[in-house]
């Protein structure tokens, strides 16, 4: 295969190629900007990639700008998945099958007291780990169930660990989980509770790959006393579990416009409410209202160049997307 760098030292002789274009040409210009983006995030391709991945990152540019020239809450920009089609997108970094999402009976104690209006578990204390990156596996709900953990431990004790999504990657199978192919972290908090620890991420590193159990028991640093399901379409108890004791874990349905999400409120007319449409797993680590629009505050586990720095918001209090199917927190033992 010939080096792909020919293809960024050229970049100053740029001519159209309206022959590989196919259903819409792609202008000198889409090609200039391809190539910059190549150099920003690092990507090379062989002479055969080459033009099927500018053909599809000019038709993700058009869409990013056609979005953008409208009234929407929220914003769509380039980024590192700017070069796949959301069938791929989906097929490396959302989960493949339905998961069995489906927590019908709650057990959240319900509160008397009031919720806070808005939170941050981000500005309350150390409270919340850096964001992570899943990479090519269909480990999200693996990092929400690390995410929500971690958080709940640093804000019963002030210690803030980083816990290991490999282990429940490779080890967490008989509690209904798929490694790379998905799970729920409903599941993988009942597996950390039955199974008696997790370790940390220094002693079961992320690998981004299905690979055999390796957990050694006497390493485990978190451990689960209690899993807490919010009952199905009960967003309310969402915003209690969030406001009054610690970030909660819940899945929602990724579709294409999301995949180039930069910044605003997410919100989508046409996306799929039911438990089995959900594909993807991340973190509520806060709400908040912004000119009118209620919204979580979401950590997601596709790095920090993605979205608002690794996080997003997202409408609240209309089930968006699914995203009160399935949420969940543990309760530690500290
Ligand atoms: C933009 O959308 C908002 C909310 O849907 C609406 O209130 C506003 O009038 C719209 N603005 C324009 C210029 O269409
Ligand atoms: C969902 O549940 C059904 C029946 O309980 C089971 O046969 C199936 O394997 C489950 N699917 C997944 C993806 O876990
Ligand atoms: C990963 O392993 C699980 C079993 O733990 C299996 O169901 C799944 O298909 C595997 N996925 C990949 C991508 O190899
Ligand atoms: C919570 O949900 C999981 C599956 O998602 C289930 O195995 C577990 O029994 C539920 N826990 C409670 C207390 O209902």
């Amino acid at each position: 295969m010939r080096p792909p760098l020919c293809w960024l030292l050229a970049a100053a002789t740029v001519v159209s190629i309206t022959a590989a274009a196919g259903s819409h040409a792609v202008t000198a210009e889409e090609e200039i900007q391809f190539r910059s983006w190549m150099l920003q995030h690092g990507k090379w391709y062989g002479e055969g990639e080459y033009y099927s991945r500018l053909h599809i990152f000019a038709g993700n540019k058009r869409r990013v700008e056609r979005h953008n020239a409208g009234n929407h809450s929220f914003q769509m920009g380039l980024n590192e998945f700017s070069d796949l089609t959301f069938a791929e997108f989906k097929k490396r970094f959302l989960w493949s099958e339905p998961q069995n999402c489906s927590a019908t009976r709650g057990n959240l104690p319900r509160s008397s007291g009031p919720c806070p209006s808005a939170i941050d578990w981000r500005k309350k204390g150390n409270y919340v780990t850096p964001v992570k990156n899943q990479g090519g596996c269909g480990s999200c709900w693996t990092f929400s169930t690390t995410g929500c953990l971690e958080s709940a431990i640093a804000i019963k004790t002030g210690k803030l660990l980083m816990l290991s999504e490999q282990q429940l990657v490779d080890c967490a199978q008989n509690f209904n989980n798929h490694g790379c192919s998905g799970g729920l972290p409903s599941q993988a908090f009942e597996y950390i509770l039955y199974n008696k620890g997790l370790m940390g991420e220094d002693t079961y590193p992320y690998r981004a790959e299905n690979g055999t159990c390796k957990f050694q028991p006497d390493k485990a640093i978190a451990f689960v006393k209690e899993v807490v399901n919010i009952t199905l379409y009960d967003e309310l108890g969402m915003m209690q579990a969030v406001g009054t004791h610690n970030p909660v874990s819940f899945a929602f349905q990724v579709t294409e416009d999301f995949m180039q999400y930069s910044k605003g409120i997410y919100s989508n007319p046409h996306c799929e409410k039911t438990p089995d449409k959900v594909n993807h797993a991340v973190l509520a680590v806060g709400y908040g209202v912004e000119n009118g629009m209620p919204y979580w505050i979401v950590k997601n586990s596709w790095g920090t160049y993605w979205g608002m720095d690794g996080y997003f918001h997202i409408e609240r209090g209309k089930n968006m997307c699914g995203l009160a199917d399935c949420a969940s927190y543990p309760i530690p033992w500290v």
